[in-house]
């Protein structure tokens, strides 16, 4: 008779701990935003918090660069035409020019203008470039 009794309480703990139990993970493991506070949103802020200062240490190393060392970053896009050196290959030579005449140039390609027969190829290209990566660019390809 005891041994029954036992059984059925050990019976009920588990019929009503266990749906309760999942309950409980499930809450937890959700995952959902909304439900994100206390631990979950420290993490987050943490993380984001993260981000925030990376941006601002790449934005500070950027800052600190000298507009030829930008310029040469820049110009691995123009290499594969323009050759290394600025020496040319599909496209013309540009190394000896003053960057006055290159950033002109560059200018005029961003604002969709054709200067001779090839100038499609260089809208796509200048369209991408801000007007600092045209000074930068111009100063690195002036030096070369
Ligand atoms: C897909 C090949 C290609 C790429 C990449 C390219 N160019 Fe050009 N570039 C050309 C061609 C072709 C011309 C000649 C266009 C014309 O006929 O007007 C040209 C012309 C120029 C000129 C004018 C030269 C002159 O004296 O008339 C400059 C300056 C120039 N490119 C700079 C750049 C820079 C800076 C980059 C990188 C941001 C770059 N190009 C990327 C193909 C390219």
């Amino acid at each position: 008779m005891f041994k029954n009794s036992i059984h059925i309480i050990l019976f009920a703990c588990f019929a009503i701990g266990l749906p309760l139990w999942a309950m409980q993970t499930n809450e937890q493991g959700g995952g959902n935003i909304h439900n994100c506070s206390g631990e979950c949103y420290k993490q987050w802020r943490e993380q984001t918090g993260g981000v925030v200062v990376v941006a601002a240490a790449q934005a500070a190393a950027r800052a600190e660069a000298s507009p030829t060392e930008l310029g040469k970053q820049a110009y691995v896009g123009c290499v594969a035409c323009h050759g290394p050196n600025g020496e040319g290959g599909i496209g013309p030579a540009i190394a000896g020019q003053s960057a006055t005449d290159i950033a002109a140039k560059l200018l005029q390609y961003k604002n969709g203008e054709t200067r001779g027969g090839q100038s499609a190829l260089m809208w796509s290209q200048a369209a991408q470039l801000s007007d600092s990566d045209i000074e930068n660019l111009s100063i690195y390809i002036e030096a070369q």
